[in-house]
């Protein structure tokens, strides 16, 4: 089933993983940084919603919260600064339970494949607890992690027979890492200014 959902969502994987080597997060410590902030707007925009609904789906939901990952990194480098400084990210308007699992889906993958970077970030003299927490995601438990959310991903496609939702969210997932990833940080409209302020966080089409 879950092999279904990576052949139905390959080609916007592709595409993540293009615009992740365009960013060339390794490059540098400064690259790093940049990366890092960015995905930081991209999982506090998009986690808050999402676990309001994993937390009844999933078993260990909270456990699965990257935010804080990313924080503790940010602030290890000296670089954690407000989100919104650097404008809201377009993230998946999460509908149903269906398009929870799908945006989990990806979020959960990314982990998966994350701690093959974690060599990468270990050129740059970083690691676990030394700005690279994010990468290095569940250590030794990310197999079992994986396969504890795939078998809740099976329940609600199989038993639920909501394969189109999840499918759904998880490529509007993708497409909106992809397009935040590649917008020009600088470019991207800061909320707070200009009337912004008022403005709620803007939503890719409905992922249900
Ligand atoms: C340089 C960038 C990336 C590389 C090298 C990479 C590599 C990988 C690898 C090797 C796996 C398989 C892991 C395993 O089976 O143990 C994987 C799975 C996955 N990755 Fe990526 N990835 C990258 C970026 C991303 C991004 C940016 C996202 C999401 C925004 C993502 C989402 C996923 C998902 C959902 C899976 C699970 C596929 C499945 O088994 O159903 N990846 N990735």
């Amino acid at each position: 089933m879950a092999l279904s959902i990576k052949r139905l969502t390959a080609s916007a994987h592709r595409d993540a993983e293009a615009a992740v080597g365009r960013a060339r997060p390794f490059a540098s410590l400064g690259s790093y940084r940049a990366y890092l902030t960015k995905l930081h707007a991209f999982y506090e925009a998009l986690e808050a919603p999402l676990f309001e609904r994993l937390a009844l789906l999933v078993p260990d939901a909270d456990a699965r919260r990257k935010t804080g990952l990313l924080e503790a990194d940010l602030r290890y480098l000296g670089a954690l600064v407000d989100p919104a400084a650097l404008g809201r990210p377009r993230v998946p308007r999460i509908s149903s339970p269906a398009a929870a699992m799908g945006v989990g889906y990806v979020l959960e993958g990314k982990t998966l494949g994350s701690r093959f970077l974690l060599e990468h970030a270990r050129q740059l003299d970083l690691d676990v607890g030394r700005g690279a927490s994010f990468l290095a995601g569940y250590g030794g438990r990310t197999g079992p992690m994986w396969r504890v959310y795939r078998d809740a991903l099976e329940h609600v496609v199989v038993v639920g027979g909501r394969r189109a939702a999840v499918v759904a969210g998880a490529l509007a997932t993708f497409a909106s890492f992809t397009r935040w990833i590649d917008t020009d940080a600088g470019g991207a409209r800061p909320s707070g200014l200009g009337g912004a302020a008022t403005e709620s966080r803007a939503a890719c089409p409905a992922a249900e």
